[in-house]
């Protein structure tokens, strides 16, 4: 199945891609987790993506595009992959189509996560990253047995840059802006299936196993 996780910031993008990527055996493909690996690393690409990602900007097509290009092209994502955070905008979109279409293959479906606005910032204000494994977990939603240790790994939990209150902000007009009008595009081309994602993780991930398997 090739399948895009659209939807806020904060909706649960990451939270389920991890779920359901394990779940349907694809690989998750998610453009911020690249972004943030190479930031880590000290990485060329980390460096050209840095400033966009501390602002709440998106980093530029023509280097996000190549990137997703290259791993799209990798063993493991040539029959199937669930991408979480690409494409954000139509041109990525059409790109996306595109870059599949040489290929000789097409998406299967957009799955959106639909939470509102209030939810998403006491989602992302709340989010702790853990350093080592990765994981999200939350201050009330899923708060770590201890302060600050990811229950995981027991590595340290720190807070996105990007995750403070202004930038929370400009993140959700970016995302009204740039992001929202694929969900038309996506309805117009009959690969849109929506669900609700709010309530416990493990409801949501139902209904998106649900719609996933119904296309
Ligand atoms: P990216 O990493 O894609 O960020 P985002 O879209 O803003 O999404 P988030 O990671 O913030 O949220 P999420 O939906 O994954 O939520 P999560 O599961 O963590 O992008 C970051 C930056 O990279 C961009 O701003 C841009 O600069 C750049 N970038 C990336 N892709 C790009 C592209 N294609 N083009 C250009 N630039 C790009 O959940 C949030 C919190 O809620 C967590 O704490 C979690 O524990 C909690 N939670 C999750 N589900 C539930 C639930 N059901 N109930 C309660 N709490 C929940
Ligand atoms: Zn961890």
């Amino acid at each position: 199945m090739r399948a895009v996780l659209v939807g806020p910031p904060g909706a649960g993008k990451g939270t389920q891609a991890q779920i359901l990527a394990s779940e349907m055996s694809i690989p998750k493909v998610s453009t911020g987790d690249i972004f943030r690996a190479n930031v880590s690393g000290g990485t060329e690409l980390g460096k050209q993506a840095k400033s966009y990602m501390d602002r709440g900007d998106l980093v530029p097509d023509e280097v996000t595009n190549a990137m997703v290009r290259d791993r799209l092209a990798e063993s493991d994502a040539l029959s199937g992959f669930l991408l979480d955070g690409f494409p954000r905008n139509v041109a990525q979109a059409e790109t996306l189509d595109k870059m599949l279409g040489d290929m000789g293959k097409r998406l299967d479906v957009v799955l959106e996560l639909k939470v509102d606005e209030e939810e998403v910032v006491k989602r992302l204000s709340g989010r702790r990253i853990c350093r080592d494994c990765g994981r999200a977990q939350h201050v009330d939603y899923d708060p770590p047995k201890v302060a600050g240790v990811c229950d995981t790994c027991g590595g340290e939990l720190f807070q996105r840059e990007d995750d403070r209150e202004e930038t929370i902000r400009h993140r959700l007009d970016v995302y009204h802006e740039q992001t929202a009008p694929l969900v038309a595009f996506y309805s117009e081309a009959g690969l849109l299936a929506t669900i609700d994602a709010t309530g416990a993780v493990e409801d949501v991930t139902e209904r998106a196993l649900t719609a996933l398997r119904a296309t």
